[in-house]
């Protein structure tokens, strides 16, 4: 399948109540900002503490969804872009932002129809969270436009589900037994994340995402391949299945 093809399935997907879902899921956008004000180091504490000091700092939060991160950024000082396919997520990360007091900007584009023109070069960081790679079939596009966007001594910070979890799903009940492919390139349907905040009748017309998910030599090698120095490869343990990584935070640093 190719990429253009892809991104149209999945922008179908989230752009399918994905308002509402927010609405339901974190509370309207009021209730929510006031959440996040009270404490924004909350929202970034995967990875927060490698981007040291937040303020005065131009951030891309690249597939930035509905806005949470970013309007902690923008609490913590960064100016803050957010690019996402789904109209309805910039519509309450709008809101959101809003009510929280801060400015963020909001591009609705498939990210990698987007072009940054002159701020090309021009980000301290590019900001990356959980559920991000399998929306690409081609990992090396994605790198090349965070390269292009950062610039030098710049950082890429993903933190992503790991490929053990999303590749290899635990089976229920046997925490030692995992199922799946590791090493699999299928491209799968997924239901769109937020289906939870719905019935099962609600969302019986919902349309599917289309993931590929990819391994972590293959995560590693299409950042370290842009000329992106590694710095950072933390593994951490899943919220439940303690035994098990559940989630990764890569930091890369643009050296030239
Ligand atoms: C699971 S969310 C990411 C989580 C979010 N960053 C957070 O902070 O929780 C995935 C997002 O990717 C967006 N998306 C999927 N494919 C995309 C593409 N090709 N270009 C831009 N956004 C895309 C979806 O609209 C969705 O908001």
């Amino acid at each position: 399948m190719s990429q253009a093809e892809h991104s149209r399935v999945n922008g179908q997907a989230w752009s399918h109540h994905a308002y509402e879902a927010w609405n339901r899921g974190y509370g309207p956008p009021q209730q929510a900002a006031a959440k996040i004000r009270e404490n924004p180091e909350q929202v970034l504490r995967h990875f927060g503490k490698y981007l040291g000091s937040i303020q005065g700092k131009t951030v891309a939060n690249l597939l930035g969804s509905h806005g949470r991160r970013a309007v902690a950024l923008a609490l913590l000082g960064a100016k803050v872009t957010v690019v996402d396919i789904s109209a309805g997520n910039q519509r309450y990360a709008t809101e959101l932002a809003q009510a929280a007091g801060v400015q963020i900007e909001y591009i609705v584009s498939d990210v990698l129809n987007w072009s940054p023109g002159e701020r090309a070069g021009s980000f301290d960081a590019v900001v990356m969270e959980l559920g991000i790679l399998h929306y690409f079939v081609d990992l090396a596009p994605l790198m090349q436009l965070v390269n292009h966007l950062l610039k030098s001594e710049g950082r890429l910070i993903l933190h992503e589900f790991h490929p053990i979890i999303t590749k290899c799903v635990p089976r229920e009940g046997n925490q030692a037994a995992l199922t799946g492919d590791y090493f699999s390139a299928e491209i799968i349907d997924h239901p769109v994340p937020y289906v939870g905040v719905f019935s099962k009748d609600e969302v019986s017309d919902f349309p599917s995402c289309r993931v590929r998910y990819w391994t972590l030599g293959e995560v590693v090698t299409s950042v370290a391949s842009q000329g992106l120095f590694v710095e950072v490869l933390e593994e951490r343990p899943h919220e439940e299945l303690t035994h098990l990584p559940g989630t990764f935070v890569l930091v890369a640093k643009k050296t030239r």
